[in-house]
């Protein structure tokens, strides 16, 4: 059951109270529910919430997030004790490889470097080459020089870096999310006629024909920065998750914020990021549940495609 809207700050209350108590940071993805960002320490992306929270000296990481989010908070903090709220967090695009399937299509185009975005297990990281994320995938297969690339596991973010790489060489595989993946251009058009001079802002996720017409494609942090790069416009609509909307409003009051679909928390809503409520939350630092951990050998092969990612210098 979900809390109503008067309890919500006696339940967040309680929160903040036991994460002091415990000497735990509470971090939250940006697509949670906007009760959850309101009670965190921190909120942001994957892994800028995962480096954040190992520069802390809290004991406990509770992760607000999915499964794979709460195994790279570990795996950048190992002594630290992670939990994820709802064990139902996963990710429909992490699950669209595993390491067998990944094996498969190692085997089909041998001798490539395996570039996998960080929506990944850490099974499938240990078995990569690098890691990216949605706002450096550019800059990591570029770190690559002329090497050919597998880049895996979603083929819209591989498509638009290939896109943005002229003449590189690179196979895409074939998963992508559920939630940005339903999208379709004939869509957002339809919502831009509603609103003249809007600015469309889409997460590298969505398919290819979003992606054509909109004026910034960017990770879920970086879409903060670059509304402020359109201070004429007044309405700016948003291809990702509905649970980005809650930044961005807070942070712009004055600008309007559209789902790019035409309707609020309806298609794009992930229902992984949307299983975790307060109630969750609470249980999860009162009973110290769910510990995320990660296999040590597994551990040491994920660790090592996400540091050499790390090392790779930021997009300008
Ligand atoms: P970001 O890393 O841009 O926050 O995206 C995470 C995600 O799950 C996208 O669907
Ligand atoms: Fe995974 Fe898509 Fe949900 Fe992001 S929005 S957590 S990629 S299912």
């Amino acid at each position: 059951m979900t809390a109503s809207a008067e309890n919500y700050t006696e339940l967040q209350e309680e929160i903040r109270d036991l994460a002091r108590r415990k000497n735990a940071v509470i971090l939250a993805h940006n697509y949670q529910f906007p009760e959850i960002q309101d009670v965190a320490d921190i909120t942001g992306d994957s892994l800028g919430l995962s480096i954040e929270a190992s520069k802390t000296d809290a004991a406990i990481i509770v992760f607000c997030g999915v499964h794979f989010m709460a195994e790279s908070a570990k795996l950048l903090s190992p002594q630290k004790k992670v939990l994820l709220p709802n064990l139902a967090a996963g990710c429909s695009l992490a699950d669209s490889i595993t390491p067998e399937s990944l094996e498969e299509w190692k085997q089909r185009y041998p001798g490539r470097k395996v570039v996998t975005y960080i929506n990944s297990t850490a099974a499938v990281k240990a078995v990569s080459d690098i890691c990216c994320t949605s706002a450096n995938a550019v800059s990591v297969v570029r770190s690559l020089g002329d090497a050919p690339v597998l880049f895996t596991p979603d083929r819209n973010l591989g498509r638009w870096t290939a896109e943005q790489l002229p003449g590189s060489d690179i196979v895409i595989y074939d998963g992508c999310c559920s939630v940005h993946d339903i999208l379709r251009g004939a869509n957002v058009r339809k919502t831009r006629d509603r609103y003249p001079g809007c600015v469309i802002i889409a997460h590298p996720e969505c398919r290819e024909d979003i992606i054509a017409i909109a004026d910034e494609v960017c990770s879920t942090t970086a879409m903060l920065e670059r509304v402020a790069k359109y201070p004429q416009a007044k309405t700016f609509l948003i291809a990702t998750e509905n649970g980005m909307l809650h930044q961005l409003k807070k942070r712009y009051p004055d600008k309007e914020f559209i789902m790019a679909d035409g309707c609020i928390g309806c298609r794009l809503n992930c229902p992984y990021m949307k299983c975790i409520t307060l109630e969750h939350l609470k249980r999860s630092l009162e009973e110290e549940i769910h510990e995320i951990d990660v296999d040590p050998e597994v551990a040491e092969g994920a660790r090592r495609s996400l540091e050499r990612m790390l090392a790779v210098p930021r997009d300008s």
